[in-house]
């Protein structure tokens, strides 16, 4: 989880962006060797940085938290190998969801690796190559953008045709929830290494940040102990969104409430527990995920 500091007393070790935003990911019970020429990069980027189990537990509260009642059907835009989107049907058989992505490959593998697996209960779902402002088959009771891959909207008329798209198209008490990266850190240009306890180790570089745009480039690489190592397995071209105006997108678009999750401290001050809540504000770490919650007023 993130390492969070005040101006006084600065963190040490990974910013917000190299930790899951909500757990500690998928279990790992046995240790596997990796290397540069056999690992797999959608298996690794899972293991790295994806949090299914406690995501989607946080996805599903969000929602009774609003609303009182259970969701059932989850849209997950930007969804690459759509793992939340799997783990939701886990949750019973009356759930449903839909992802949507653009790049045929990795749809591909997440569904030979995360749908195949479940068998008949597979077809509760629907993969969609489709961009992200399309329509759902079923309008979601949760859609859900996460790991702030809608920064790919550059410009603001870009980023509102998507905000409007997603509250147009959500069921009458549907709730979108994303996350967001952000402190002084996460405009630095920095490289950040994180030891996956799976066996391999998982770097973040910032590599270049434009003030006067906001443009982000930003690379993945891992790294093995057999000292090889997978160069640039993702790159990311975004603009680096602040919260406060994504907040005023979301209202502008017609959500009448964006509620704030931030993270909370732990006994050492200076790191987060992983326990989300309510917040206005927020704190001045150096570097943090937040979520943002967005809804419309009941009819
Ligand atoms: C950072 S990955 C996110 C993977 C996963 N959802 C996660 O939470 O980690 C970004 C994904 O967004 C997809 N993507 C980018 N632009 C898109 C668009 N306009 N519509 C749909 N998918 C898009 C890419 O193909 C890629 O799989």
């Amino acid at each position: 989880m993130a390492r969070r500091a005040s101006r006084k007393k600065p963190a040490r070790g990974t910013t917000a962006r190299t930790r899951k935003p909500v757990d500690a990911g998928p279990e790992v019970t046995d240790k596997r060797v990796f290397t540069a020429k056999t690992a797999d990069r959608h298996e690794l980027y899972q293991l790295a940085l994806q949090s299914p189990e406690l995501g989607v537990h946080f996805l599903a509260l969000a929602f009774e938290k609003v609303r009182r009642s259970k969701a059932t059907h989850l849209r997950e835009d930007f969804c690459g190998t759509a793992l939340y989107a799997a783990y939701w049907l886990r949750r019973g058989k009356e759930y449903t969801a839909e992802g949507f992505d653009i790049c045929p490959d990795t749809l591909a593998w997440g569904k030979a690796r995360n749908f195949d697996p479940l068998g008949s209960d597979a077809k509760r779902a629907q993969l969609h190559l489709k961009d992200v402002r399309e329509k759902s088959h079923k309008p979601p009771q949760v859609r859900t953008a996460q790991n702030f891959s809608y920064q790919v909207f550059k410009h603001r008329e870009e980023m509102l045709a998507y905000l409007r798209s997603v509250r147009e198209d959500l069921a009458p008490d549907g709730v979108f929830i994303m996350d967001i990266y952000g402190g002084p850190d996460s405009m630095m240009e920095l490289t950040e290494v994180r030891q996956i306890d799976a066996g391999f180790t998982y770097v973040w570089e910032q590599a270049s940040y434009k003030p006067g745009t906001a443009d982000y480039r930003t690379h993945i690489h891992f790294r093995f102990a057999d000292g090889s190592e997978m160069k640039r397995a993702f790159t990311y071209d975004w603009r680096l969104w602040t919260l406060p105006e994504m907040v005023d997108l979301l209202h502008e678009v017609g959500f009448e409430h964006v509620d704030q999750y931030w993270e909370t401290a732990a006994k050492d001050g200076v790191s987060g527990n992983r326990v989300f809540k309510k917040s206005r504000q927020g704190k001045n770490w150096r570097a943090w995920i937040t979520y943002l919650v967005a809804y419309r007023a009941f009819p």
